[in-house]
């Protein structure tokens, strides 16, 4: 097999091969929408996305997956994934945000994957929970995970030139933001609350033009550093803080020395120049379109994302079964 200098592999746009990896996921778990079952979605999903990334010219490393080796047959932590060529990468999958979602027959589940180079991906495991501000580029340099809510909106506001009731900020529902929306609702900006899929609408709050500005509050430790690497790429910013559930997880990061006031900047939680994400619709929602069929195929729509260049691409693809199940692919 022929080496690759990593340095030069590392030049090409793995981006665009990534997509092929979140497209497959994207239309094994979408057979399953409405059907009530979380389970296989997520099965279908993994499955199909461990079977393309195996053929990537790469050497990867799963640091972000489904779980430790002993609970999860595929894409495991510590997995090595990857043709073996010598480009050496980590690699963060979530083979659906939103398996609730895809599982009910709602809006807004997408497959996302990022990449970076090897040793460059870092996520404070002990934690499930980050809580989390997200913004674009405008208003990247104003953001303050420490400070008090009505401040980080009326600077994101500011840095905007608009009002703070022009500012629409994007919360997970759930008991736990209870404290949020109220202090959101008194600095008086509007709020668009989500019941899943805290990816996807990082990166709509990342993008200008959006309708959303920020996203704020707590979600998955793991979705944190995927919507880092989108907002790296997209040029926008996340500040996140390990959010202990219990004084269990609290006592446990004391011993492990981990400091729980410690904030994580995109730069923190991947501290590569070279990433690179991409997403593929699962179910439609306002970022992308999700699976939608015809007559012997099915339409999907992608984001592919690369740091260096800055560039994003949304991908329209049609899928032709009956020629991709004669290629056995
Ligand atoms: P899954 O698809 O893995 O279930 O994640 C969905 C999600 O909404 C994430 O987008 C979010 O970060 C997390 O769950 C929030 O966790 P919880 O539902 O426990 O509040």
């Amino acid at each position: 097999m022929k080496t690759l200098d990593p340095r030069q592999s590392i030049e090409r746009n793995i981006a665009m091969e990534l997509v092929r990896v979140t497209e497959a996921a994207a239309m094994a778990a979408a057979r399953y929408l409405g059907m009530g079952n979380k389970e296989l979605v997520d099965q279908a999903a993994v499955s199909a996305m461990r079977g393309v990334l195996g053929d990537i010219r790469m050497d990867g490393i799963v640091i972000i997956g489904e779980g430790e080796k002993d609970q999860a047959p595929m894409l495991y932590i510590g997995e090595r994934i990857g043709d073996g060529s010598d480009l050496k990468v980590d690699i963060a999958v979530d083979p659906i945000d939103g398996t609730n979602l895809v599982a009910r027959g709602l809006p807004g589940a997408l497959a996302a994957i990022a990449l970076s180079a090897r040793g460059t991906m870092n996520c404070p495991k002990q934690f499930v929970y980050m809580n989390k501000i997200v913004t674009g580029r405008e208003a990247k340099d104003v953001i303050d995970i420490n400070a008090p809510v009505a401040e980080n909106l009326e600077n994101i506001a500011r840095a905007k030139k608009r009002k703070v009731s022009e500012i629409t900020v994007v919360v997970l529902d759930r008991p736990r933001h209870e404290q949020l929306l109220a202090e959101i609702r008194s600095a008086g900006a509007r709020i668009k609350l989500i019941s899943d899929g805290d990816i996807s609408a990082s990166i709509q709050a990342a993008l200008p033009e959006t309708g959303v500005d920020v996203l704020m509050g707590i979600g998955g430790m793991t979705e944190g550093v995927l919507s880092a690497a989108a907002t790296h790429c997209i040029g926008g910013s996340i500040q996140g803080k390990a959010w202990p559930r219990d004084e269990k997880e609290k006592e446990a990061a004391r011993v492990a020395g981990v400091d729980l006031d410690k904030v994580y900047h995109t730069e923190d939680l991947i501290t590569s120049e070279d990433v690179f994400f991409a997403a593929t619709g699962v179910s439609s929602g306002e970022l992308l379109k999700g699976v939608r069929y015809f007559s012997g195929g099915a339409q999907i729509q992608s984001l592919a994302m690369r740091s260096r260049s800055g560039t994003i691409r949304w991908i329209d693809a049609w899928h032709n079964f009956e020629q991709l199940d004669k290629l056995d692919i």
